[in-house]
């Protein structure tokens, strides 16, 4: 059968390639080309069965609690993947030329012009792929905005001690050093402190807020004046923004760049569901520096792929975006409207707060503050009592049908598990997590020996921590066996 290849050459719309028509081996070396698959030949309900079977071996929201703290694991609507079923969208190839292919331009830059309207920025690439792909992409940008103002000296990003893993490292990986700034009592950052270290070398101050405790960081304000006024630039980590659509604007907040997890506040499937999705929204002063291309809108009314953009930092990927990403979180967009969207983030931080309180007389909830869409708490003291960790516990809601919380992380809290239930479960959801949690904390006092054997009911049991670490240190690989043995 002849198929579509890409020959090098003439310009086309994605560069230098157009398609032309032929047989793979006319074009291709022979190494290069792959034996045909010996496919079964099976009745649809085979494979139904099939790829269900296999669906059901993974854990997935449409299966159970999944309150994975940070990762925001919210439900994936069955309508966006309607939606991002139809064959407008599906069939587009990604060279078409922009007159082909106005309708997904149109959903692009409606899109775009959503994410600037909500977050109070100037306007969003979606070029980027995920969180962390968001923020190395912001710190290009930054880096380019000094080199161009001929302050390349600045070369120090200042980052919490509460961040993401991502936010040094993205910092780390541009090039820039970085520097922690540590936590209150509160749990919000430390304005003092952040105020000493702003010098003339500070380029960027990355924020998430709430912040990684769950917590508002209610002197933001006075951080952005204090990092603007040393000539610094704020950066919103968005991934937590969940919480905050419809309610509150970074761009108000007086950040100059910021990304999104569309795979997390605005419904697109993550965590091994598909790909991910980082946009990153830019002031004014910033947007030139965004990726390119951009969608622009033309005096028409149609639209177009903008590559002239001389400030751009260029591509950050190959293609225009994760397309199908975007038309998930548009769908969510238009058929929840800015009042939807404000409702689930309300009924976010209700949940998380609902949740806080039904735990707090479990373990210590140690910012025991108003949270907003999740909360850390600790096993430190259940530990010192009972020998019975916050890994114990996280094993034995596997055995209770829940996805294990997020475990030892923020590392400000010893012992720690951080809940972000989302706005869609149930009180009956909630009420079943409390009291599972309630069970295994008086199994602990009970009979804590038992709980190291915990979980007894899922396909693989417990891991050898210590040997998975070692192996992967060195880059081996593992399997697992039922009874929770390894194999290299
Ligand atoms: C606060 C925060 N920032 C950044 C990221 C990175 O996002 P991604 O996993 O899409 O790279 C995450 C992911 O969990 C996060 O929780």
């Amino acid at each position: 059968m002849p198929s579509l290849l890409f020959e090098q050459g003439a310009r086309g719309r994605g560069g230098d390639f157009v398609a032309s028509e032929g047989r793979p081996d006319e074009f291709l070396d022979s190494s290069l080309l792959r034996d045909e698959l010996p496919l079964p030949d099976l009745a649809e309900i085979e494979v139904a069965r099939h790829f269900t079977t296999l669906s059901h071996r993974n854990f997935a929201v449409d299966l159970n609690f999944y309150p994975l703290g940070s990762c925001t694991m919210k439900y994936n609507p069955k309508l966006n993947e309607a939606v991002s079923g139809f064959p407008g969208f599906t069939d587009l190839h990604p060279f078409a030329p922009d007159e082909g292919a106005q309708g997904a331009l149109q959903l692009l830059w409606q899109m775009e012009r959503s994410l600037a309207s909500l977050f109070g920025m100037n306007a969003f690439s979606l070029m980027p792929a995920a969180g962390a792909h968001g923020e190395i992409t912001a710190m290009l940008m930054a880096k380019r905005y000094f080199a161009q103002r001929s302050e390349g000296g600045r070369d120090t990003c200042i980052v919490p001690d509460t961040a993401h893993g991502t936010n040094p490292a993205s910092a780390a990986m541009v090039g820039y050093r970085v520097l922690s700034v540590p936590s209150t009592s509160r749990g919000r950052t430390d304005v003092e402190a952040l105020k000493k270290v702003l010098d003339g070398r500070i380029a960027v101050c990355m924020m998430t807020n709430p912040n990684t405790l769950g917590l508002f960081e209610d002197e933001i304000m006075e951080m952005t004046q204090a990092v603007h006024d040393a000539g610094g630039l704020m950066y919103y980590d968005g991934a937590n923004a969940n919480a905050i659509v419809g309610l509150c604007r970074p761009g108000d907040m007086g950040f100059d760049l910021m990304h999104l997890n569309l795979h997390k506040t605005f419904s697109v499937p993550h965590g091994g569901g598909g790909p991910g999705s980082g946009p990153v929204g830019a002031s004014s002063e910033l947007t030139r520096y965004l990726p390119k291309p951009m969608v622009a809108k033309r005096a028409d009314g149609g639209f177009f792929l903008q590559h002239d953009m001389p400030d751009s930092i260029g591509a950050v990927r190959a293609f225009w975006t994760h397309f199908l990403a975007i038309v998930r979180a548009y769908a969510y967009v238009i058929v929840h409207g800015e009042e939807g969207l404000k409702r689930n983030s309300l009924l976010a931080v209700l949940n998380a707060n609902y949740l806080r309180a039904k735990v707090k007389d479990l373990l210590t909830v140690p910012y025991d503050d108003f949270c907003r869409h999740e909360f850390v708490c600790s096993a430190e003291s259940l530990k010192r009592e009972t020998g019975v960790r916050a890994l114990d516990l996280a094993k034995g809601l596997l055995d209770a049908g829940v996805h294990a919380p997020t475990m030892y992380w923020p590392h400000v809290v010893a012992e720690c598990l951080m809940i972000e239930p989302t706005e869609t479960e149930t009180r009956a959801t909630l009420d079943s997590f409390a009291e599972s949690l309630r069970a295994l904390v008086a199994t602990a006092y009970e009979d804590p020996q038992s709980m190291a054997r915990l979980p007894m009911h899922t396909a693989v049991r417990r891991v050898d921590e210590a040997r998975v670490g070692r192996l992967a240190n060195k880059g081996v690989g593992l399997r697992w066996s039922p009874d929770g043995s390894t194999a290299e």
